[in-house]
């Protein structure tokens, strides 16, 4: 039978992004430590091979295993996407990734059956969420679009209603998914809940916006309150954050998107 564990959770994601994961997590499971890894000296991923992609999700996982965690989280979903069914056996603990809770909670808030799609190039292009969209539900009509310079204005902090350029770029790029009528909307990359702001503005109020990185974090909550996974202590976790660049602009970022100082809790570290 399956004990309390007073083991982490980890967490990673490319950059910033993974950031929308980490704050359900926080505020889900208060007593949990969570460790970060935003690999930010090599984000974007989502334009690179799937062999590049596998190599680096291969470290990243290596690197929050040498932390001892107890479950890593994917908050990543070009990772997902693209590798985690081929790695995912060859660890000993559990790797959740994002798209099978997305998926559902999308399934779940529909109304039409018209479902959008947004994510990165790799995401987009590797067809991962459409098939499991299809195969719970045949009759979904899904309208797909990839956004590769979403992730780049993000970690640059482009992200307010009023700035010229992210609004010029959300209108370019969502422009397919507006006319296709959506009711609801998967933002497949774990960035994209932080332009949340003018994503909903452009579409509309009538379009749910679905968060993976949230969808995620909430069945990792439940999956371990459920085994038992969680640590005795319901209160004070401790939040550490690690980056492959440079720690000044992270801490920056993320204390903005978290609506919490980070700074001092946030180490830079090689991934070999
Ligand atoms: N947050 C990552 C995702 O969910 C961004 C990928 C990237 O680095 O391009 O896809």
């Amino acid at each position: 039978m399956a004990e309390m564990d007073n083991r982490p959770i980890g967490v990673f994601d490319s950059g910033l992004g993974g950031l929308t994961a980490m704050a359900t997590l926080m505020q889900r499971l208060p007593g949990e430590d969570i460790c970060y890894l935003g690999d930010t000296g090599r984000v974007p991923y989502g334009v690179r091979s799937r062999e590049t992609i596998i190599k680096y999700t291969r470290q990243d996982i290596a690197f929050l295993l040498g932390l001892d965690v107890k479950a890593v989280v994917v908050a990543c979903g070009t990772v997902s996407a693209v590798a985690l069914e081929q790695i995912r056996g060859d660890y000993n603990v559990p790797i959740y990734g994002v798209l099978e809770p997305t998926v559902e909670v999308a399934l779940a808030q529909t109304k039409t059956g018209k479902i959008g799609i947004i994510g990165t190039e790799a995401t987009i292009n590797s067809g991962a969420y459409e098939r499991l969209l299809r195969a719970a539900d045949p009759d979904v009509e899904l309208t797909s679009r990839a956004c590769p310079l979403f992730v780049p204005l993000v970690e640059n902090g482009r992200v307010h209603p009023g700035d010229v350029v992210i609004e010029t770029v959300v209108a370019e790029y969502l422009a397919p998914i507006k006319a296709a009528g959506v009711d609801t909307l998967i933002l497949g990359c774990t960035h994209y809940p932080l332009l949340e702001a003018v994503i909903g503005r452009f579409l509309g109020p009538n379009v749910a916006l679905i968060s993976s990185g949230r969808a995620a974090a909430e069945r990792v909550a439940r999956d371990l309150a459920d085994e038992d996974q969680l640590r005795a202590q319901k209160e004070g976790g401790m939040h550490r954050y690690f980056v492959t660049d440079s720690v000044a602009g992270f801490e920056k970022l993320a204390s903005l998107f978290l609506q919490q100082d980070v700074s001092g809790d946030v180490e830079r570290v090689e991934l070999e």
